[in-house]
């Protein structure tokens, strides 16, 4: 492996600039190459972010031999196609959320990776906060006692305007609607503190453009564990989490990009930790990956694979008690 891990960027969109920014940030880490569909938006991504590769197609991103991993940033549709791409060329891959569109995918995607002895992640950058690595160790230590139930909301108001409702958020074709976006997260969290559920109930708004606009989650647990989730994408809801335990609370304000964190037991003092980001919170998924590659790992302790199939069949479950399907996606390679 060489001196510094070399980064790779498949799909120069909106989260992409972010996730350069966090990797420009990175002493270990360097960005030397960029893919796009169109070699124009690769230079100028290139450009802005001083890297000397830059590619017209993903096909020769992925074949280059100066890349160790490749950051997947498509829309979801196209994770597995552009994932596989890069395994099949010997690449790592931290693929963006939702991993996939569905079961089926995630399965192709993950067998792949197994088969070529590839390392491959999911982008579930908010595991990886320091916030949420203090929370898990609350949990761990047994802070509140048993955890038994979880609330948690993402919900972000997106102009109903045409540019966006031709957008990427209210486009079947591109697998739209808030639980792919952002109801990952909350289905994510309960399953970082559950498990895989056992009982699911779900209600949804299916909006104008077919995708859900609004959703509510009931996940429930052999042991009588019990989350309750929810999120939108035509409106603002508190972004909280709360995981409520046998002796106590866990409180997470802005629970996906959280800097604080609430530990409340009963009878004590609420002990409240605040820890910023260094830079902009997508730097510490991608310390994860430089970590797993300099010990030789596959995948993530914290966001492993099955987990990441878990939550997959979670929302298929979700999409079929709605009647929610996508027309077919086509190829983007
Ligand atoms: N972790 C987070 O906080 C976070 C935040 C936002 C989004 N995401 C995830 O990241 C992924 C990308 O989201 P984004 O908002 O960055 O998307 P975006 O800007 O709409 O698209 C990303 C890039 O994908 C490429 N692409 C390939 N096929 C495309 C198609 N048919 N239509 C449009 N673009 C296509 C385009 O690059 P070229 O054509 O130049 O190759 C485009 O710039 C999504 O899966 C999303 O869930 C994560």
């Amino acid at each position: 492996m060489s001196e510094k891990i070399k980064w790779g960027i498949l799909g120069p969109g909106g989260i992409a600039h972010k996730f350069a920014d966090a990797l420009k940030a990175i002493p270990d880490a360097e960005i030397v190459a960029v893919g796009s569909r169109n070699l124009q938006r690769a230079d100028a991504f290139a450009n802005a972010f001083d890297i000397p590769h830059r590619h017209g197609n993903y096909a020769e991103l992925a074949a280059n031999s100066e890349v160790d991993v490749v950051y997947v940033a498509t829309p979801h549709p196209f994770h597995k196609a552009c994932a596989i791409l890069c395994l099949e060329a010997g690449k790592s891959v931290l693929c963006e959320k939702p991993f996939t569109v569905d079961t089926e995918q995630a399965e192709a995607l993950i067998a792949c990776a197994r088969e070529r002895r590839e390392f491959l992640m999911e982008a579930m950058w908010t595991r990886f906060i320091p916030v949420m690595v203090k929370v898990r160790e609350w949990l761990a230590d047994g802070a509140i006692g048993e955890p038994c139930m979880l609330t948690a909301d993402f919900g972000n108001r997106v102009e109903l305007s045409p540019e966006n409702l031709g957008g990427r958020l209210f486009s079947p074709k591109l697998a739209g609607g808030a639980l792919l976006d952002i109801g990952v997260y909350t289905v994510s969290l309960a399953s970082m503190v559950f498990g895989t559920p056992t009982d699911i109930t779900s209600l949804a708004h299916i909006g104008k453009t077919g995708v859900d606009e609004r959703a509510a989650i009931l996940l429930g647990y052999d042991a009588g564990h019990i989350a309750n989730l929810s999120c939108a994408i035509t409106m603002r809801t508190s972004h909280e989490a709360r995981i409520f335990g046998t002796k106590g609370a866990i409180h997470i304000p802005n629970f996906s990009r959280a800097t604080s964190a609430t530990l409340e037991v009963i009878d004590k003092e609420p002990l409240r930790v605040e820890i910023p980001f260094t830079v902009n919170g997508y730097e510490y998924q991608a310390i994860e990956v430089i970590n797993c590659l300099r010990d030789s790992k596959l995948e993530s302790d914290i966001m492993p694979l099955d987990e990441s199939l878990s939550i997959i069949k979670t929302m298929d479950t979700v999409r079929t008690q709605w009647g929610l399907e996508y027309p077919p996606f086509g190829s983007v390679l």
